[in-house]
């Protein structure tokens, strides 16, 4: 009785912070972007290999360093050590799409 009314309590500020993030559809632009643009290379989603082995999964990517600081690179295209990569620059609203989206992916460690 008593566990089960703990586990309630810590439940819920799991739930409240699901409503306050970001909406389904932002995360599914971003995804669509990154699939687009960056699947040929990595990994995108939260399983499975990149095609290209020396591309980092995107679901990994929080554990280098926050994901947020990302988010000038994407909107000025600047990747520094990128070889072979193609010329992106995204516009504000794609940047954050792109930024809540691999937020979301993040591996848990
Ligand atoms: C043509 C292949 C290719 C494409 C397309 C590509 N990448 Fe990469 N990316 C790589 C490779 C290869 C590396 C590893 C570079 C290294 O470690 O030197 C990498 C590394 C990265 C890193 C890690 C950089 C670091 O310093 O740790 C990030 C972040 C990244 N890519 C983001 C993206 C995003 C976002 C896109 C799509 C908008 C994208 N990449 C598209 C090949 C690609």
């Amino acid at each position: 009785m008593l566990a089960a009314v703990t586990a309630a309590i810590i439940l819920i500020p799991g739930a409240a912070r699901a409503q306050g993030g970001p909406d389904a559809a932002t995360l599914k632009h971003g995804e669509e972007l990154v699939t687009k643009n960056c699947g040929s290379c990595h990994a995108v989603g939260r399983t499975g290999n990149s095609p290209r082995p020396d591309a980092p999964a995107f679901r990994v990517l929080g554990q280098r360093y926050p994901i947020d600081s990302l988010e000038e690179s994407l909107g000025e295209g600047l990747m520094s050590g990128h070889p072979d990569m193609p010329e992106f620059s995204f516009e504000s609203d794609d940047v954050g799409a792109i930024i809540d989206y691999l937020k979301s992916i993040q591996a848990k460690r």
